[in-house]
């Protein structure tokens, strides 16, 4: 009739991917909708070989000595971005804290890439198997509560978060050696993925894709810093902390390269 309302379908009901995968033998990467537990509907992108769901990508937080946590996102439910344009905004879904997950994929993805592309063209790809979310809570949401991103909270090397051995699916360890500047090369160990470091000057850190940090300047590796960063009076801050610090994308000195920096870090629960 004249009112009738249009009729939105969608049709999968899952909580995860990996739902959707076994559920519907669905076997296609791409965009779909997830429900959170109390029936929140949400579009991300999924990995079906992995059946990894995207739960975000960039993050950006400020640098203020009075806002010691930041914008506080890696341990909150705020959302933010569409799974679309993941390549060239923050983004951040409810399925960060809905989805009970053991392991995680990383994606490193040139910005302004089309999902489509997101797998071809990753510049870094690997993914964790030693179900190490199962003992931090279930996902990073729960991981991120025990080890708060917030400056002054915890000295370098002491008060590190777990340092998980990684699987390459794009790239080795070398190759993640060279996407970092010269110095930092020889402050890290490559093959891993830590989560929520300190800095010399206790600036926190929530992820270093690829590497463990054994060294202190860990703003040159490490992405997603909470707070406040005092080195460098305002010259470190944001997302990718200090890969700029002898020069963007220059990759000399402590800077990182062209590639890493333009590129978007996808994090997906599997
Ligand atoms: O993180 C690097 C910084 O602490 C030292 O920089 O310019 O003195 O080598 P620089
Ligand atoms: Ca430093």
């Amino acid at each position: 009739g004249c009112d009738a309302k249009p009729v939105y379908k969608f049709p999968y009901t899952a909580r995860s991917c990996k739902e959707i995968r076994d559920k519907y033998a669905i076997h296609d990467d791409g965009l779909y909708y997830l429900t959170t537990e109390s029936g929140v509907l949400y579009q991300t992108f999924c990995d079906m070989t992995t059946a990894g769901a995207l739960d975000a990508g960039g993050h950006q937080q400020g640098d203020s000595p009075d806002r010691p946590e930041g914008d506080g996102t890696w341990s909150n439910r705020v959302i933010f971005g569409s799974a679309e344009a993941a390549t060239s905004d923050d983004y951040k879904n409810p399925g960060y804290y809905d989805i009970t997950a053991q392991d995680v994929s990383v994606w490193h993805v040139p910005n302004n890439a089309q999902t489509e592309e997101w797998a071809n063209f990753s510049i870094l790809r690997y993914h964790t198997e030693t179900s190490f979310l199962t003992s931090e809570g279930g996902n990073l949401y729960h991981l991120f509560t025990r080890y708060p991103v917030t400056y002054g909270t915890g000295a370098c090397n002491i008060n590190t978060g777990p340092a998980v051995p990684i699987v390459y699916d794009v790239g080795n360890e070398e190759s993640t050696l060279q996407l970092y500047g010269p110095n930092p090369r020889g402050e890290v160990t490559p093959g891993f993925i830590t989560f929520r470091v300190f800095n010399y000057e206790k600036a926190a850190m929530a992820i270093c894709s690829g590497v463990k940090p054994t060294g202190c300047n860990t703003e040159h590796v490490c992405v997603g810093g909470g707070g406040h960063f005092p080195e460098g009076g305002g010259r470190q801050c944001g997302d990718f902390t200090s890969f700029d610090w002898n020069g963007y994308g220059a990759n000399n000195g402590w800077s990182a390269t062209r590639e890493i920096t333009e590129s978007a870090i996808m994090l997906f629960y599997r």
